[in-house]
Protein backbone atom coordinates (compact mmCIF):
# COMPACT_ATOMS: atom_id res chain seq x y z
CA UNK A 1 0.00 0.00 0.00
CA UNK A 2 2.56 2.33 0.78
CA UNK A 3 4.25 2.13 -2.29
CA UNK A 4 0.95 2.96 -4.34
CA UNK A 5 1.11 5.96 -2.04
CA UNK A 6 4.48 7.23 -3.15
CA UNK A 7 3.73 6.63 -6.65
CA UNK A 8 1.12 9.75 -6.08
CA UNK A 9 2.16 13.80 -6.79
CA UNK A 10 4.28 14.49 -3.37
CA UNK A 11 2.00 17.22 -1.43
CA UNK A 12 2.73 21.10 -2.28
CA UNK A 13 5.83 21.38 -0.02
CA UNK A 14 6.83 17.91 0.30
CA UNK A 15 4.84 16.68 3.60
CA UNK A 16 1.21 16.54 4.30
CA UNK A 17 0.76 18.85 6.97
CA UNK A 18 -1.88 17.45 9.96
CA UNK A 19 -2.85 20.35 12.76
CA UNK A 20 -5.21 18.21 14.45
CA UNK A 21 -4.32 17.60 18.22
CA UNK A 22 -6.41 16.89 21.48
CA UNK A 23 -8.52 19.94 23.02
CA UNK A 24 -6.36 21.38 25.31
CA UNK A 25 -7.90 20.94 29.61
CA UNK A 26 -7.47 24.69 29.98
CA UNK A 27 -8.69 25.93 26.57
CA UNK A 28 -11.84 27.41 28.24
CA UNK A 29 -9.86 29.65 30.14
CA UNK A 30 -8.05 31.09 26.83
CA UNK A 31 -9.06 34.25 25.33
CA UNK A 32 -11.65 33.83 22.84
CA UNK A 33 -11.22 35.10 18.88
CA UNK A 34 -14.41 34.49 17.25
CA UNK A 35 -13.49 33.84 13.16
CA UNK A 36 -15.82 33.86 10.17
CA UNK A 37 -17.01 30.97 8.12
CA UNK A 38 -14.59 31.57 5.35
CA UNK A 39 -11.42 31.54 8.50
CA UNK A 40 -13.12 28.48 9.55
CA UNK A 41 -13.44 26.68 6.51
CA UNK A 42 -9.58 27.69 6.20
CA UNK A 43 -9.21 26.59 9.39
CA UNK A 44 -10.14 23.27 8.67
CA UNK A 45 -8.16 22.54 5.56
CA UNK A 46 -5.06 23.57 7.59
CA UNK A 47 -6.03 21.22 10.12
CA UNK A 48 -6.73 18.30 7.30
CA UNK A 49 -3.27 19.66 4.91
CA UNK A 50 -5.44 20.57 2.30
CA UNK A 51 -3.08 23.62 2.61
CA UNK A 52 -0.05 22.09 3.15
CA UNK A 53 2.85 23.68 3.84
CA UNK A 54 1.02 26.32 5.68
CA UNK A 55 0.82 25.15 9.25
CA UNK A 56 -1.46 28.00 10.16
CA UNK A 57 -3.00 31.90 9.80
CA UNK A 58 -0.07 33.69 7.38
CA UNK A 59 2.14 35.98 9.59
CA UNK A 60 3.34 39.59 7.66
CA UNK A 61 6.44 38.04 5.66
CA UNK A 62 4.14 35.19 4.15
CA UNK A 63 1.56 37.46 2.86
CA UNK A 64 3.93 40.25 1.29
CA UNK A 65 5.60 37.78 -0.49
CA UNK A 66 2.13 35.92 -1.55
CA UNK A 67 0.96 39.26 -2.67
CA UNK A 68 3.77 40.47 -4.33
CA UNK A 69 5.65 37.29 -6.07
CA UNK A 70 2.73 34.63 -5.67
CA UNK A 71 5.32 32.87 -3.71
CA UNK A 72 6.04 31.93 -0.38
CA UNK A 73 9.25 32.97 1.37
CA UNK A 74 11.58 30.33 0.22
CA UNK A 75 10.04 30.14 -3.44
CA UNK A 76 7.18 27.52 -3.06
CA UNK A 77 4.40 28.85 -4.76
CA UNK A 78 1.76 30.23 -3.43
CA UNK A 79 -1.15 32.36 -5.00
CA UNK A 80 -4.27 34.28 -2.20
CA UNK A 81 -3.50 35.19 1.45
CA UNK A 82 -4.76 33.04 3.99
CA UNK A 83 -5.32 34.90 6.90
CA UNK A 84 -7.43 35.70 9.83
CA UNK A 85 -8.87 39.54 10.70
CA UNK A 86 -9.02 40.60 14.08
CA UNK A 87 -10.35 44.03 15.72
CA UNK A 88 -6.80 44.17 18.24
CA UNK A 89 -3.82 42.30 19.08
CA UNK A 90 -5.01 39.35 22.09
CA UNK A 91 -3.38 39.70 25.21
CA UNK A 92 -1.95 36.37 25.51
CA UNK A 93 0.35 34.49 23.64
CA UNK A 94 -2.31 31.65 22.87
CA UNK A 95 -5.89 32.24 22.08
CA UNK A 96 -8.94 30.27 21.69
CA UNK A 97 -10.75 30.18 17.88
CA UNK A 98 -14.88 30.16 17.71
CA UNK A 99 -16.94 29.63 15.15
CA UNK A 100 -20.18 31.93 14.45
CA UNK A 101 -22.12 29.21 16.15
CA UNK A 102 -19.81 30.10 19.60
CA UNK A 103 -18.25 26.52 19.53
CA UNK A 104 -14.52 26.38 20.24
CA UNK A 105 -12.56 24.71 16.98
CA UNK A 106 -8.48 25.15 18.18
CA UNK A 107 -6.12 27.08 19.52
CA UNK A 108 -3.58 29.58 17.91
CA UNK A 109 -0.34 29.87 19.08
CA UNK A 110 0.11 33.91 18.36
CA UNK A 111 3.23 34.60 16.22
CA UNK A 112 2.28 38.23 15.03
CA UNK A 113 -0.21 40.73 14.20
CA UNK A 114 -0.18 43.26 12.09
CA UNK A 115 -1.82 46.21 9.50
CA UNK A 116 -2.75 45.75 6.42
CA UNK A 117 -4.25 47.16 3.22
CA UNK A 118 -7.86 45.79 1.88
CA UNK A 119 -7.33 48.09 -0.97
CA UNK A 120 -3.74 46.94 -1.88
CA UNK A 121 -4.62 43.21 -1.08
CA UNK A 122 -8.02 43.68 -3.60
CA UNK A 123 -5.92 45.29 -6.46
CA UNK A 124 -3.03 42.60 -5.93
CA UNK A 125 -5.34 39.87 -5.53
CA UNK A 126 -8.06 40.23 -7.61
CA UNK A 127 -7.46 43.14 -9.78
CA UNK A 128 -9.72 44.95 -9.02
CA UNK A 129 -11.04 47.24 -5.73
CA UNK A 130 -14.47 47.59 -7.27
CA UNK A 131 -16.64 46.61 -4.42
CA UNK A 132 -19.40 45.18 -6.36
CA UNK A 133 -16.85 42.00 -6.78
CA UNK A 134 -18.01 39.48 -3.66
CA UNK A 135 -14.42 38.44 -2.93
CA UNK A 136 -13.24 42.02 -2.67
CA UNK A 137 -16.28 43.17 -0.74
CA UNK A 138 -15.39 40.32 1.54
CA UNK A 139 -11.30 41.85 1.90
CA UNK A 140 -12.84 45.68 1.80
CA UNK A 141 -15.29 44.60 4.76
CA UNK A 142 -12.72 42.97 6.99
CA UNK A 143 -11.56 43.49 10.66
CA UNK A 144 -8.02 45.68 10.44
CA UNK A 145 -5.28 43.68 11.53
CA UNK A 146 -4.28 40.32 11.07
CA UNK A 147 -3.77 38.04 13.86
CA UNK A 148 -0.69 35.49 12.80
CA UNK A 149 0.21 32.17 14.34
CA UNK A 150 0.13 28.23 14.03
CA UNK A 151 -3.07 26.80 14.74
CA UNK A 152 -3.83 23.11 16.34
CA UNK A 153 -7.73 21.61 15.45
CA UNK A 154 -9.54 20.17 18.35
CA UNK A 155 -12.52 19.92 16.97
CA UNK A 156 -13.17 19.58 13.23
CA UNK A 157 -16.48 21.78 12.00
CA UNK A 158 -19.39 19.22 11.20
CA UNK A 159 -19.20 18.78 7.15
CA UNK A 160 -21.99 20.01 5.20
CA UNK A 161 -22.11 16.20 3.09
CA UNK A 162 -20.65 13.85 5.76
CA UNK A 163 -21.05 11.12 3.23
CA UNK A 164 -18.34 13.26 0.47
CA UNK A 165 -16.06 14.58 3.32
CA UNK A 166 -12.70 13.55 2.48
CA UNK A 167 -9.67 14.54 3.79
CA UNK A 168 -6.44 14.80 1.52
CA UNK A 169 -5.05 11.81 3.02
CA UNK A 170 -8.14 9.54 2.53
CA UNK A 171 -8.38 10.62 -1.00
CA UNK A 172 -4.65 9.69 -1.29
CA UNK A 173 -5.54 6.47 -0.09
CA UNK A 174 -8.25 5.98 -2.21
CA UNK A 175 -6.34 6.50 -5.04
CA UNK A 176 -3.88 4.45 -3.86
CA UNK A 177 -6.20 1.57 -3.53
CA UNK A 178 -7.26 2.16 -7.06
CA UNK A 179 -3.87 1.71 -8.44
CA UNK A 180 -4.33 5.28 -9.85
CA UNK A 181 -1.24 7.79 -10.05
CA UNK A 182 -2.24 10.22 -12.79
CA UNK A 183 -5.62 11.52 -11.33
CA UNK A 184 -7.42 14.81 -12.62
CA UNK A 185 -8.97 16.93 -10.62
CA UNK A 186 -12.04 19.06 -11.14
CA UNK A 187 -12.82 21.96 -9.33
CA UNK A 188 -16.76 23.71 -9.93
CA UNK A 189 -19.48 25.69 -8.05
CA UNK A 190 -22.12 24.95 -10.36
CA UNK A 191 -24.28 21.99 -11.32
CA UNK A 192 -22.38 19.79 -13.96
CA UNK A 193 -23.96 20.91 -17.61
CA UNK A 194 -22.27 19.41 -20.60
CA UNK A 195 -19.59 21.36 -21.01
CA UNK A 196 -18.60 20.46 -17.24
CA UNK A 197 -19.05 16.89 -18.01
CA UNK A 198 -17.41 17.25 -21.64
CA UNK A 199 -14.35 18.41 -19.87
CA UNK A 200 -14.21 15.88 -17.23
CA UNK A 201 -14.55 13.09 -19.75
CA UNK A 202 -12.05 14.54 -22.02
CA UNK A 203 -8.96 15.01 -19.63
CA UNK A 204 -10.25 11.11 -17.79
CA UNK A 205 -9.30 9.65 -21.26
CA UNK A 206 -5.82 10.77 -20.42
CA UNK A 207 -5.45 10.11 -16.87
CA UNK A 208 -6.22 6.90 -14.52
CA UNK A 209 -8.65 8.75 -12.64
CA UNK A 210 -11.16 11.93 -12.10
CA UNK A 211 -11.65 13.90 -8.36
CA UNK A 212 -15.19 15.47 -9.02
CA UNK A 213 -14.52 17.97 -5.97
CA UNK A 214 -17.32 20.21 -6.07
CA UNK A 215 -16.54 23.34 -3.80
CA UNK A 216 -19.42 23.60 -0.84
CA UNK A 217 -18.37 26.14 1.35
CA UNK A 218 -18.95 29.99 1.10
CA UNK A 219 -20.60 30.90 -2.37
CA UNK A 220 -22.35 34.05 -3.46
CA UNK A 221 -26.11 34.57 -2.59
CA UNK A 222 -27.20 34.46 -6.49
CA UNK A 223 -24.75 30.86 -7.16
CA UNK A 224 -26.64 27.02 -6.93
CA UNK A 225 -26.85 26.27 -3.25
CA UNK A 226 -24.70 23.35 -1.95
CA UNK A 227 -27.35 21.05 -1.25
CA UNK A 228 -29.02 21.48 -4.61
CA UNK A 229 -25.47 20.76 -6.58
CA UNK A 230 -25.10 17.77 -4.57
CA UNK A 231 -28.08 16.23 -5.83
CA UNK A 232 -27.50 16.72 -9.58
CA UNK A 233 -23.76 15.26 -8.83
CA UNK A 234 -25.64 12.03 -7.73
CA UNK A 235 -28.13 12.24 -10.42
CA UNK A 236 -25.61 12.19 -12.62
CA UNK A 237 -22.77 10.06 -11.10
CA UNK A 238 -25.38 7.27 -11.43
CA UNK A 239 -26.26 7.52 -15.18
CA UNK A 240 -23.52 8.83 -16.37
CA UNK A 241 -20.31 8.37 -14.88
CA UNK A 242 -18.09 5.00 -14.43
CA UNK A 243 -17.72 4.49 -10.77
CA UNK A 244 -14.47 2.91 -10.87
CA UNK A 245 -12.70 5.90 -12.61
CA UNK A 246 -14.58 8.58 -10.23
CA UNK A 247 -14.38 9.70 -6.95
CA UNK A 248 -16.65 12.65 -5.81
CA UNK A 249 -15.38 14.31 -2.82
CA UNK A 250 -16.17 17.90 -1.26
CA UNK A 251 -14.00 20.94 -1.31
CA UNK A 252 -14.69 22.43 1.82
CA UNK A 253 -12.99 26.02 0.69
CA UNK A 254 -15.05 29.35 0.52
CA UNK A 255 -14.98 30.80 -2.85
CA UNK A 256 -13.06 33.92 -3.44
CA UNK A 257 -14.10 34.57 -6.90
CA UNK A 258 -10.27 35.61 -7.85
CA UNK A 259 -10.17 34.21 -11.16
CA UNK A 260 -6.10 33.67 -11.79
CA UNK A 261 -4.74 33.41 -8.89
CA UNK A 262 -7.61 31.51 -7.26
CA UNK A 263 -6.95 28.97 -10.14
CA UNK A 264 -3.32 28.71 -8.70
CA UNK A 265 -4.68 28.11 -5.12
CA UNK A 266 -7.15 25.62 -6.13
CA UNK A 267 -4.29 23.54 -8.22
CA UNK A 268 -2.32 23.48 -5.12
CA UNK A 269 -4.75 22.30 -2.52
CA UNK A 270 -5.96 19.67 -5.52
CA UNK A 271 -2.11 18.67 -5.75
CA UNK A 272 -2.60 17.89 -1.65
CA UNK A 273 -5.30 15.94 -2.57
CA UNK A 274 -3.21 14.06 -4.39
CA UNK A 275 -4.11 14.96 -7.93
CA UNK A 276 -1.51 15.01 -10.61
CA UNK A 277 -3.48 17.20 -13.38
CA UNK A 278 -6.15 19.57 -12.73
CA UNK A 279 -8.57 21.47 -15.00
CA UNK A 280 -9.00 24.90 -15.63
CA UNK A 281 -11.19 25.97 -18.58
CA UNK A 282 -13.21 29.45 -19.38
CA UNK A 283 -12.88 32.04 -16.80
CA UNK A 284 -12.39 29.79 -13.90
CA UNK A 285 -13.10 31.22 -10.84
CA UNK A 286 -14.16 34.16 -12.18
CA UNK A 287 -17.17 36.44 -11.44
CA UNK A 288 -19.09 39.11 -13.88
CA UNK A 289 -16.77 40.60 -16.55
CA UNK A 290 -13.74 41.36 -14.33
CA UNK A 291 -10.94 38.62 -15.66
CA UNK A 292 -10.37 37.63 -19.50
CA UNK A 293 -11.62 34.54 -20.46
CA UNK A 294 -8.66 32.85 -20.35
CA UNK A 295 -6.90 34.69 -17.72
CA UNK A 296 -6.78 31.73 -15.03
CA UNK A 297 -4.84 29.53 -17.53
CA UNK A 298 -2.16 32.59 -18.70
CA UNK A 299 -1.37 32.93 -15.03
CA UNK A 300 0.00 29.44 -15.03
CA UNK A 301 2.77 30.56 -17.10
CA UNK A 302 3.95 32.58 -14.41
CA UNK A 303 5.39 29.49 -12.87
CA UNK A 304 8.12 26.96 -14.47
CA UNK A 305 6.88 23.66 -14.60
CA UNK A 306 8.48 22.20 -12.55
CA UNK A 307 7.52 24.59 -9.51
CA UNK A 308 3.84 23.50 -9.19
CA UNK A 309 4.11 20.57 -9.95
CA UNK A 310 0.50 19.45 -10.82
CA UNK A 311 -0.34 19.98 -14.51
CA UNK A 312 -3.25 22.14 -15.68
CA UNK A 313 -5.30 20.85 -18.59
CA UNK A 314 -6.61 24.18 -20.05
CA UNK A 315 -9.90 23.87 -21.88
CA UNK A 316 -11.40 26.39 -24.57
CA UNK A 317 -14.96 27.10 -23.64
CA UNK A 318 -17.07 24.38 -24.94
CA UNK A 319 -20.44 23.96 -26.39
CA UNK A 320 -22.82 21.07 -28.38
CA UNK A 321 -22.27 22.13 -31.86
CA UNK A 322 -25.27 21.23 -33.91
CA UNK A 323 -23.43 20.20 -37.21
CA UNK A 324 -20.42 18.20 -35.08
CA UNK A 325 -23.43 16.37 -33.17
CA UNK A 326 -21.34 16.39 -30.80
CA UNK A 327 -19.71 18.68 -27.74
CA UNK A 328 -16.55 21.02 -29.20
CA UNK A 329 -14.74 24.30 -28.97
CA UNK A 330 -13.47 26.90 -31.61
CA UNK A 331 -10.35 24.77 -31.29
CA UNK A 332 -11.77 21.84 -32.78
CA UNK A 333 -14.91 22.73 -34.40
CA UNK A 334 -14.90 24.46 -37.58
CA UNK A 335 -18.67 25.61 -37.64
CA UNK A 336 -20.06 28.87 -36.75
CA UNK A 337 -22.10 30.56 -33.78
CA UNK A 338 -25.24 29.61 -35.39
CA UNK A 339 -24.71 26.21 -35.27
CA UNK A 340 -23.49 26.15 -31.42
CA UNK A 341 -25.81 25.86 -28.41
CA UNK A 342 -25.47 28.65 -26.20
CA UNK A 343 -27.44 29.84 -23.01
CA UNK A 344 -26.53 32.22 -20.73
CA UNK A 345 -26.67 31.90 -17.25
CA UNK A 346 -29.54 34.30 -16.76
CA UNK A 347 -31.70 32.05 -20.14
CA UNK A 348 -31.18 29.09 -18.00
CA UNK A 349 -32.56 30.58 -14.51
CA UNK A 350 -35.66 31.65 -16.73
CA UNK A 351 -36.33 28.53 -18.33
CA UNK A 352 -36.04 26.82 -14.93
CA UNK A 353 -37.88 29.25 -12.99
CA UNK A 354 -40.50 28.67 -15.53
CA UNK A 355 -40.63 24.78 -14.96
CA UNK A 356 -38.51 24.14 -18.59
CA UNK A 357 -35.96 21.98 -19.80
CA UNK A 358 -33.06 23.56 -21.65
CA UNK A 359 -32.22 21.75 -23.81
CA UNK A 360 -30.21 17.77 -23.61
CA UNK A 361 -27.72 19.39 -25.46
CA UNK A 362 -26.74 22.01 -22.78
CA UNK A 363 -27.75 20.14 -19.81
CA UNK A 364 -28.33 16.02 -18.90
CA UNK A 365 -32.96 15.91 -18.26
CA UNK A 366 -32.01 14.21 -14.93
CA UNK A 367 -29.80 17.53 -14.26
CA UNK A 368 -32.28 19.56 -15.21
CA UNK A 369 -35.04 18.19 -13.28
CA UNK A 370 -33.58 18.78 -9.86
CA UNK A 371 -32.78 22.04 -10.81
CA UNK A 372 -36.61 22.59 -12.02
CA UNK A 373 -37.09 21.24 -8.77
CA UNK A 374 -35.35 23.39 -6.66
CA UNK A 375 -36.08 26.70 -9.11
CA UNK A 376 -39.74 25.99 -8.29
CA UNK A 377 -41.56 29.23 -7.17
S1 LIG B 1 -15.76 27.82 -11.05
O1 LIG B 1 -15.93 29.09 -10.35
O2 LIG B 1 -15.71 26.68 -10.15
O3 LIG B 1 -14.60 27.90 -11.98
P1 LIG B 1 -17.71 26.47 -12.73
O4 LIG B 1 -18.23 25.48 -11.77
O5 LIG B 1 -18.70 26.99 -13.71
O6 LIG B 1 -17.08 27.71 -11.97
O7 LIG B 1 -16.52 25.87 -13.60
C1 LIG B 1 -15.81 24.73 -13.25
C2 LIG B 1 -14.68 24.52 -14.25
O8 LIG B 1 -15.23 24.31 -15.56
C3 LIG B 1 -13.73 25.70 -14.39
O9 LIG B 1 -12.43 25.22 -14.68
C4 LIG B 1 -14.28 26.44 -15.60
O10 LIG B 1 -13.28 27.18 -16.24
C5 LIG B 1 -14.76 25.30 -16.46
N1 LIG B 1 -15.88 25.62 -17.38
C6 LIG B 1 -17.15 25.90 -17.06
N2 LIG B 1 -17.93 26.04 -18.16
C7 LIG B 1 -17.11 25.85 -19.23
C8 LIG B 1 -17.29 25.85 -20.66
N3 LIG B 1 -18.49 26.04 -21.23
N4 LIG B 1 -16.22 25.62 -21.43
C9 LIG B 1 -14.99 25.37 -20.90
N5 LIG B 1 -14.77 25.36 -19.56
C10 LIG B 1 -15.79 25.58 -18.73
Amino acid sequence: MSSALDRLIKPHGGELVNRTGPRPDDVESLEIVGISSRELADLDMIASGALSPLSGFMGREQYESVLKTMRLPGGLPWALPVCLAVDAAPNGDRVALAGEDGRLYATLDVSEVFDYDAEREAELCYRTTDEAHPGVARVLGQKPRYLAGDVTVFERPAPPFPELALDPAETRALFAERGWRRVVGFQTRNPIHRAHEYLTKVALETVDGLLIHPLVGDTKSDDIPSTVRVDCYRKLLQGYYPADRVVISAFPAAMRYAGPREAIWHAICRKNYGCSHFIVGRDHAGVGSYYGTYDAQLIFDEFEPHELDIEPMMFEHSFWCKKCGSMASNKTCPHGADDHVFLSGTKVREMLAAGEEPPIEFTRPEVADVLIEAYRP
